[in-house]
């Protein structure tokens, strides 16, 4: 089912109004990681090289870095190759089984950017190594940083790379002995982050024309602060204008207007919370004939049917989706053509407010009001409700 352009529109509509109204502190794109840098540089070659078989190239190609990179040359490579060959060792070996050359790789990096200048003699500085495998400062002579077992100097400093700085430095630092070098653990992949949510449904029906006459209801019944929460993952079956002016109609015809639903017991917003559904479902999982659950409580189901599109059925009327599957955050809306109603009007449960603690609105089957009560029993039966399908509208 096509998303029509009109519901897009007023989605992307609402965005940017929420663009403007935050608008991003300017910043210059950085378009260079580390791992850029070094791959452009003739005498980084080696240390390329070195991140690859360590399986660091990932980590270095994260944009957003702002760290110190202490990138040994080509010659800093090639000594400790020379090195290693003095123990009967290869490059592979300090990768294989525990990937020591990635610790060693991780020992070059200072966790914030450091321009020369600021390096005191004699100062410590953190490694992304950690555990507290530092390095020292000594400006003596040049920019030297020293560890317990080695040394090397500064070659060429403050290389800017987007917001991250690197120092060319003449030997590769060793954190200790080759033997108690830590083994690298990868790190377990970090939860996905989830998108900042900006939208709320109360924002999105709000920015969507045919939403118009669904929003004057939310507001009339005192639901405007329950879909603006934007930690919300539900569906939104959310009935377009038509559906509301077919409701009225109903009303009308039985001298009743949308204020008698609001007053005095709020059935408007138990209607309203009829059209929630407790998790965020797409068209493509709603199998034909089974049952979903609906925020107005575990007694007030909607039945599914796929036999033609997707429709609603409650006991008393139907309604079919005309727009599926409109993200807005962590939640979906399909937009519908009928309003749907839980049970003939004067069975439908009076709204009460949730208390402060509470995380869901609790609506009662409690006592019908006698006004509204005998107004509403007036000729309503299922067929007639039925065969026109819909509720509402028109406070303001
Ligand atoms: C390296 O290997 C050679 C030959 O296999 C052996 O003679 C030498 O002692 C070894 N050196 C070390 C440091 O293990
Ligand atoms: C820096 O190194 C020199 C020798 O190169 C040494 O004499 C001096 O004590 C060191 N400074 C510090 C603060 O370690
Ligand atoms: C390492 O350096 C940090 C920051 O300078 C310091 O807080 C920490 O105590 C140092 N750790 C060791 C073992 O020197
Ligand atoms: C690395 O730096 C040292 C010290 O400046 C220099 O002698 C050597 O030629 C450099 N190696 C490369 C490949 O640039
Ligand atoms: C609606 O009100 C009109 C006039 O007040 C009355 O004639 C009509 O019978 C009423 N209809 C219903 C369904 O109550
Ligand atoms: C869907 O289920 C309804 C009963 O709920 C049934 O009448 C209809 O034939 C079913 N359609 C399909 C396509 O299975």
């Amino acid at each position: 089912m096509a998303v029509t352009s009109s519901a897009l529109r007023g989605l992307v509509v609402a965005l940017l109004l929420l663009a403007v109204a935050s608008p991003l502190p300017a910043q210059e794109t950085c378009t260079t990681s580390l791992y850029d840098a070094v791959t452009a540089t003739d005498e980084l070659a080696q240390l390329k090289t070195v991140i690859d078989l360590a399986g660091l190239k990932e980590t270095f190609s994260d944009k957003s870095l702002k760290i110190t990179v202490l990138a040994p040359n080509n010659t800093g490579f090639e000594n400790l190759v020379s090195v290693l060959t003095s123990m009967n060792l290869t490059l592979e070996d300090t990768i294989s089984p525990n990937n020591k050359a990635a610790s060693i790789l991780l020992y070059h990096g200072i966790p914030s950017p450091v321009f020369a200048k600021d390096l005191q003699n004699g100062a410590t500085v953190s490694t992304l190594l950690g555990n507290g495998y530092n390095l020292t400062v000594n400006t003596t002579s040049g920019v030297k940083f020293v560890t317990p077992v080695n040394s090397a100097s500064v070659v060429t400093a403050d290389i800017k790379v987007c917001d991250s700085v690197v120092h060319i430095i003449d030997t590769v630092l060793l954190p200790a002995a080759l033997s108690e070098i830590p083994n690298y653990v990868t790190p377990a992949a970090p939860a996905p982050q989830p998108a900042e949510c900006t939208t709320s449904l109360y924002d999105a029906v709000s920015a969507t024309k045919e939403f118009e006459k669904l929003k004057t209801v939310i507001d009339a019944a005192g639901l405007k602060e329950t879909f603006s929460d934007k930690s919300l993952k539900i569906t939104v079956l959310g009935p377009n204008n038509k559906a509301f002016d077919d409701l009225l109609a109903i009303l009308s015809s039985m001298n009743l207007t949308l204020a008698d639903t609001i007053t005095p017991n709020n059935k408007a917003a138990s209607i309203l919370l009829y059209h929630g559904i407790p998790t965020p479902v797409l068209s493509t999982d709603l199998t034909n004939g089974t049952t979903v659950s609906t925020l107005l409580g575990a007694d007030y189901k909607l039945t599914v049917d796929t036999t033609a599109g997707v429709k609603f059925v409650t006991p008393v009327n139907s309604a079919s989706v005309l727009t599926a599957d409109v993200k807005v955050c962590d939640s979906v809306v399909h937009i519908i053509d009928a309003v749907l109603l839980p049970g003939q009007l004067t069975d439908i449960p009076n709204y009460i407010p949730a208390t402060p603690t509470a995380s869901a609105p609790a609506p009662s089957r409690g006592v019908q009001e006698e006004s509204v009560g005998n107004k509403l029993s007036s000729s309503m039966t299922v067929g007639f409700i039925g065969s026109a399908a819909a509720f509402i509208f028109a406070l303001a």
